[in-house]
């Protein structure tokens, strides 16, 4: 235990214990009884408050991404980015104070840091302009491309209504029938599947978003974060002996690493496409399955960021840390992306509900910079405008904006309302990355491991979802899926007494 630094919280834990109203309790250790026998006392006020502040101490976990960790840092910008984005957080020589968030998506709260899974990658950097957040993961696409399939996509990777098991039926049920998911799966079943910890894996922005510069030129961008730890993976053994015998494995190695002073770091690099180039590039550039090849548009350094400090106190810093990918600031924006534009309501309203209509006023999320906003009371409301007028025109000087016309950071839609999937680009369609992904990107020993570890799924599962896997698989690459199905096969065998 670390010595306790009360200048960090509000109460000062060298004093006699009180009750939450201020007033010296008279015991921490014993209930107020008729006799040292006797029946307990309703109005213990001690006890009372006690059990009732227990019994309220969890918050609902995360919807997705309930198990992760998280610290505070420093980025710094490295590189000349002007051209691209006014943003000031992103001009060289910024230093900008941040708090970084790494997790599972589909374990809750107590599940192993081991099982195979995306990792989350969320940043919350605390800008002279508010605060700017980028929610990304370890891997640069994801399994589907619009938000309105995000639900089933997670249920089928939590538990089944019935027994509350995890079901990798269901899972397979899923992709196999979503064949968008193609690139993220070969992904998530190749070595990166299974990060070593957070400090070696990479971060990704995954989707396009938007820069503008100081002449109002507009960019698409992609943001990757690259470990200066390097890249480093574990086994199925190693991650299953560690979900057994060290379930926060990863939360362990991030706050120790800091603890001892080895600070880990990233540098970030950007892929930007010229505003118009978006409508004839080969893919659509909007599509989240999709990456752009580096080929095209090679990465741009911007800078770095360092993490030094660990939470002094995981609930307040970490567990009520609420990331959003609305939080932009100027000279940035979101893209056409489905998926974004449905995150972009979906995580503050989650956080209304998990944390609180007032979760933006912690001191974790609220912006360096003060507010000045005509949304008032809910719970737990405690920075407040005073008598200041509540409602916006008046006639009593509260400030109010009423800018006009094409906003800086949009793009020109038009056309009927329809319910559809993206334009294809030249050269989209839902196997062609997955397919460079398995056959150019991995070695043979990435693809004997990927098989192994999808054939030994692929055996808890049943017809029909067995067939369509495999299918999915023989999508993706031809070899590889038969493979995958003849190892299937022998493992079946296997099993069968006296086979
Ligand atoms: C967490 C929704 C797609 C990365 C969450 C949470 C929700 C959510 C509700 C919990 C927020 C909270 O309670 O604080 C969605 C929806 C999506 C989507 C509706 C698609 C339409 C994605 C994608 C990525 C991503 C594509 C990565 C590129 C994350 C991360 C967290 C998270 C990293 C954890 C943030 C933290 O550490 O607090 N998501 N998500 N999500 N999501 Fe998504």
């Amino acid at each position: 235990m670390t010595e306790f630094v009360s200048n960090q919280s509000t109460t000062d834990p060298t004093k006699p214990s009180t009750t939450e109203s201020g007033a010296p309790r008279e015991s921490d250790a014993n209930s107020l009884s008729v006799g040292p026998n006797g029946p307990l006392m309703l109005h213990d006020v001690a006890l009372v408050e006690k059990l009732a502040r227990f019994d309220r101490e969890r918050v609902p976990e995360r919807s997705p991404h309930a198990k992760g960790s998280g610290a505070f840092g420093e980025f710094e910008v490295t590189e000349d980015v002007s051209k691209y984005t006014k943003a000031k957080f992103l001009q060289k020589g910024t230093k900008t104070p941040m708090l970084a968030r790494f997790s599972t998506v589909a374990g809750e709260l107590g599940s192993p840091d081991t099982w195979r899974d995306v990792r989350g990658f969320a940043l919350k950097f605390y800008t002279e302009d508010g605060n700017f957040d980028m929610v990304g993961n370890n891997t640069p696409v994801f399994f589907v491309r619009d938000p309105m399939k995000f639900p089933d996509f997670i249920h089928s990777q939590k538990r089944t209504p019935d027994s509350g098991l995890r079901d990798a039926n269901m899972q397979w049920d899923f992709w196999s029938l979503s064949p968008e998911s193609a690139h993220q799966v070969a992904y998530l079943m190749g070595d990166r599947g299974l990060p070593r910890n957070w400090r070696h894996m990479n971060g990704y922005s995954s989707h396009t978003y938007m820069w503008v510069n100081e002449d109002g030129e507009r960019f698409w961008v992609k943001y990757h974060f690259l470990t200066e730890q390097g890249v480093e993976n574990m086994t199925n053994e190693e991650a299953e002996q560690l979900a057994g015998s060290d379930g926060d494995y990863h939360r362990r190695d991030l706050f120790e690493a800091i603890d001892r002073g080895d600070f880990p770091s990233w540098r970030l690099e950007v892929q930007v496409m010229p505003y118009e180039d978006a409508k004839t590039y080969r893919f659509n550039p909007f599509d989240l399955t999709k990456i752009w090849s580096q080929k095209d548009y090679p990465r741009i350094p911007v800078g770095r960021f360092t993490l030094t400090r660990n939470p002094r106190n995981h609930f307040a810093e970490i567990e009520q840390a609420a990331f959003s990918p609305s939080n932009t600031v100027p000279g940035t924006g979101v893209s056409p992306d489905k998926m974004l534009l449905g995150r972009v309501f979906s995580y503050p309203d989650a956080q209304r509900n998990r944390i609180g209509t007032n979760f933006n006023q912690l001191p974790v999320n609220a912006p360096l910079v003060r507010t000045n906003s005509y949304d008032k009371e809910g719970q737990m409301e405690y920075h407040h405008s005073g008598d200041a007028p509540v409602y916006a025109p008046n006639s009593y000087g509260r400030a109010y904006q009423d800018e006009q016309g094409p906003v800086e950071n949009g793009w020109e839609a038009d056309g009927e309302l329809v319910r559809a999937a993206y334009t294809l680009h030249s050269e989209d369609d839902d196997f062609g990355q997955a397919h460079t992904l398995v056959r150019e990107v991995y070695d043979e020993g990435a693809r004997e491991r990927l098989i192994e570890t999808v054939a030994g799924m692929l055996g808890d599962c049943v017809e029909p979802v067995l067939s369509n896997a495999i299918q999915y698989w023989k999508n993706i690459d031809q070899e590889v899926g038969e493979r995958i199905e003849k190892t299937v096969q022998q493992n079946a065998g296997d099993d069968v007494p006296g086979a």
